[in-house]
């Protein structure tokens, strides 16, 4: 036998996958887990210090005259030690309890070894021949948590890349149903990429309602409704209402039965963005803050949330699969008509995407793990763990607590600082790599923004927050 053709000065370095592929990530994940564990302990808390220009020194340093494309290689080893610890060093990790401006969770271990087999296999959700497990699995999985939506026989969902791409989607959805002239109104709260989508889809400007109490008020939507759609019985213009579960910035939940009360009323189309809360409908606790959802034409849920997942974890659910038809999509290398008559599953109207990672795979086997009640007791914990902060603030006379938490963000501030003192006080806590904590506008005023994901958080976390706040404040 020839050999084949090829540079015979370097070794073809070895696969992820097949029967040798364990053989060789074996050793190369220890050098990864080290990395990660230099990296945290370079880091020594929630972010690196020194800010932008301390950190892009850093990364500089690290790579070296090479940059990120030496001419000659320095080893799998070499690399991974470098740019794994280099970026565990740089990183704002969600794992840390102080680490909580932003609905950017810690993923749970099992979800992130599972991603692991999913990179090492690489199946590719867009044809049947690449992906023959996975896509049962993702069949099996968007199946089952539609129906922890939707109470009805045939409720799916479609896996996205979070709750931008499942709020476009769903717009989508609507412009199909209903035209080019579909108009989006929402509440001011409502997530930005609801307008970026009617944008993206050339749709006239979504109208925004302004929420006068952080939630889109019913009877400011009922105007809007009014002036858009005319007197209700009337015939109605096309019209996709959109509210969220779970706002962004506050974790507020707007009044689902009375807004779907109001598109029945006008013949309007709902949407509800529940990439936040969507989760809830798990616990038995805390499912009745999301009464109504299931009334809704479609749903945004992120998994990459309060679901402890590693991004990208995002789903759309609809009712019905049949609402999905219009993303039917035919490309004869991937779904040959001949081959879906066979009875080769066809793929592509799953998603816009064409090659898709099975981010199924991570997600099954954390609810497999973790159960139904495993699940629903991370969620009640963490929004226990906020309401404690929540408490701590309130009884604490530095410190003005915005309102109890709906979910798990506590709006906050220092009782002595106007809006540039706060806003520099968030700085100065980033640049030293203490806290990393948000901000949003509430009532004419500036808030820091406590969004609380980890659910390993303790008391006494939430008691060296309080703190380092204090002492930061009175510097
Ligand atoms: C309510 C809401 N919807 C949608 C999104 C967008 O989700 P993603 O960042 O996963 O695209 C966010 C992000 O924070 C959100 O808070």
């Amino acid at each position: 036998m020839t050999a084949p053709p090829g540079n015979r000065a370097h070794a073809t370095p070895p696969l992820a996958g097949g029967p040798t592929g364990a053989t060789a990530l074996r050793p190369l994940l220890d050098t990864v887990l080290d990395a990660l564990t230099t990296g945290a302990e370079a880091r020594n808390g929630p972010l690196p210090a020194g800010g932008p220009a301390a950190v892009t020194a850093r990364v500089h340093t690290a790579l070296g005259d090479a940059g990120v494309l030496p001419a000659h290689g320095t080893g799998a080893h070499e690399a991974l030690r470098t740019l794994v610890h280099t970026l565990a060093a740089g990183a704002a990790d969600p794992a840390d309890p102080l680490c909580a401006a932003h609905l950017h969770c810690p993923p749970l271990a099992v979800a992130a070894a599972a991603d692991l087999a999913a990179a090492a296999l690489n199946p590719s959700l867009d044809s049947w021949d690449q992906a023959p497990a996975a896509s049962v699995l993702e069949a099996l999985l968007t199946r089952t948590l539609a129906a922890e939506f939707y109470d009805t026989p045939h409720a799916d969902a479609l896996v996205t890349t979070g709750g931008t791409e499942a709020n476009q989607l769903a717009v989508l959805l609507a412009r199909e149903r209903h035209g080019p002239a579909l108009t989006v109104p929402h509440g001011a709260n409502a997530h930005h990429s609801v307008p970026r989508a009617a944008w993206l889809l050339g749709l006239p400007p979504a109208t925004e309602t302004p929420p006068p109490a952080g939630v889109l008020d019913p009877a400011r939507l009922a105007e809007a409704l009014a002036g858009t759609l005319g007197t209700p019985g009337t015939t109605p213009g096309p019209t996709l209402v959109t509210a969220t579960a779970g706002t962004t910035d506050a974790g507020l939940i707007d009044p689902i039965h009375r807004i779907a009360d109001l598109c029945d009323r006008y013949g309007a189309d709902l949407h509800v963005d529940a990439a936040y809360g969507g989760l809830l409908a798990l616990s038995p606790r805390h499912r009745d803050k999301l009464a109504g959802l299931g009334r809704a034409h479609s749903i945004t849920v992120d998994l990459h949330k309060l679901g402890w997942q590693p991004v990208a974890a995002g789903l759309l659910a609809v009712p019905d699969t049949a609402l999905l038809a219009p993303l039917a999509h035919q490309a004869d290398y991937l779904n040959a008509t001949d081959d879906t008559e066979a009875g080769l599953p066809d793929l592509l109207g799953r998603s816009l995407r064409t090659t898709r990672r099975p981010d199924a795979l991570k997600i099954a086997t954390t609810l497999r793990a973790l159960g139904r009640d495993g699940l629903a007791a991370l969620i009640d914990r963490t929004i226990d763990t906020a309401h404690h902060l929540a408490r701590l603030l309130d009884a604490h006379p530095g410190f003005e607590l915005h309102a109890p938490p709906t979910l798990t963000t506590v709006l906050f501030r220092p009782t002595h600082a106007d809006d540039d003192q706060l806003a520099t006080l968030r700085r100065t806590l980033l640049h030293q790599g203490r806290a990393v904590l948000g901000r949003t506008h509430a009532d004419g005023r500036l808030w820091l923004k406590a969004t609380l994901l980890n659910p390993h958080t303790t008391a006494g976390d939430l008691d060296q927050l309080i703190s380092l706040l204090e002492g930061s404040t009175h510097r």
